[in-house]
């Protein structure tokens, strides 16, 4: 057969396909319907805090479902909906890591989910390049939550207590910490060592085209923060299950690993969607700055704000997902 009469065979046999089909949905329209709707690919949104709740629902862009508008699992409540006509699920995970895990491999186990979009707020490690109010969109993340705490006189881990003494440097009981990778469970591999987890390449290259001209918000209810607040790409971030308001260690974590802000859930959020290859992008909202001082709720709602409007602003830019059922 020459190719040309292939290539009549395989349309002929496409519109047979596309005909049945159509006939089918005809007969059955409820039936075609209710299967399309279970079965919608939708865009999962991972979200930390009830501020970044309060965020997503002060936007006015979330359309609950008429007729399931949540399910909750396991104590946790999935929200179903649309942002900005695009279908969605939402999860408030709260915090830490065990959490964070949890509620997304519900997410993907429950809902048939494209890919995980992340925000929520974090410390900035780096005032000179993120400030409260500011997003960060990191190229990876670290968990740092993993230690090898060393024995007293053995080899010095990367950080080494006696080298925070005050007022002078010394030896120290503490001795020092080596950071440890994690095992990255995956299908059909076996178990990676891992330390920094990066977004999902082609997600996160869209992220600097589509948010590179968003406008973030600088005032809430009378209290503006004194810049115009940036988003800024091209960072690394690191998360561990310790709340940092430790300046040295927020020097030290800045210096020896090159992150600009900490947080407690995306390292987690990152493992469980790469564990089960699923594309995801960290979007985290700097609310104050590691060692400064405790920023007022309604800069902290603006971290949050601001984090939001650039994670619905990615969803919005999402190829709409196909109905699993066609
Ligand atoms: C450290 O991170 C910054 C972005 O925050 C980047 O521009 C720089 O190249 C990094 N430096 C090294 C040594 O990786």
């Amino acid at each position: 057969m020459s190719s040309s009469v292939n290539l009549v065979v395989m349309v002929v046999g496409l519109l047979v396909l596309a005909q049945q089909s159509f006939q089918m949905s005809l007969r059955n329209p409820v039936a075609a319907t209710n299967n399309c709707k279970i079965d919608f690919t939708r865009l999962g949104l991972v979200l930390t805090s009830g501020n970044n709740e309060k965020a997503l629902q002060d936007s006015g862009l979330f359309t609950p479902d008429a007729e399931t508008p949540y399910v909750d699992i396991a104590g946790r409540r999935f929200h179903i909906g649309t942002l900005n006509a695009r279908y969605i699920v939402y999860v408030k995970i709260g915090g830490n890591s065990v959490n964070a895990a949890i509620a997304v491999q519900i997410l993907l186990n429950r809902f048939r989910i494209q890919g995980i979009i992340h925000f929520g707020s974090a410390g900035s490690l780096d005032e000179k390049s993120i400030v409260p109010g500011d997003v960060s969109v990191p190229l990876a993340v670290a968990f740092t939550g993993a230690w090898n705490w060393k024995k007293l006189g053995s080899d010095k881990g990367a950080l080494n207590f006696g080298e925070f003494n005050y007022p002078v440097n010394g030896e120290n009981l503490l001795a020092s910490v080596d950071y440890d990778t994690i095992k990255l469970f995956s299908k059909g591999q076996s178990p990676q060592d891992v330390f920094w987890f990066p977004s999902t390449t082609s997600w996160y290259s869209a992220a600097t085209q589509v948010l590179q001209d968003l406008v973030l918000r600088q005032c809430y209810h009378g209290v503006c923060l004194p810049y115009k607040p940036k988003i800024v790409f091209g960072t690394k971030g690191s998360s561990s299950d310790s709340y940092i308001k430790n300046k040295a260690y927020g020097d030290f974590l800045h210096k020896g690993l090159n992150v600009s802000t900490a947080d407690q859930e995306s390292a987690a959020v990152a493992w469980t969607s790469l564990s089960n290859e699923k594309p995801f992008i960290v979007i985290r909202g700097a609310s104050n700055v590691a060692g400064g001082a405790s920023s007022v709720s309604q800069l902290s709602y603006l971290a949050s704000y601001n984090a939001f409007l650039a994670a619905a602003k990615f969803i919005e830019s999402i190829p709409t997902p196909r109905l699993a059922c066609e």
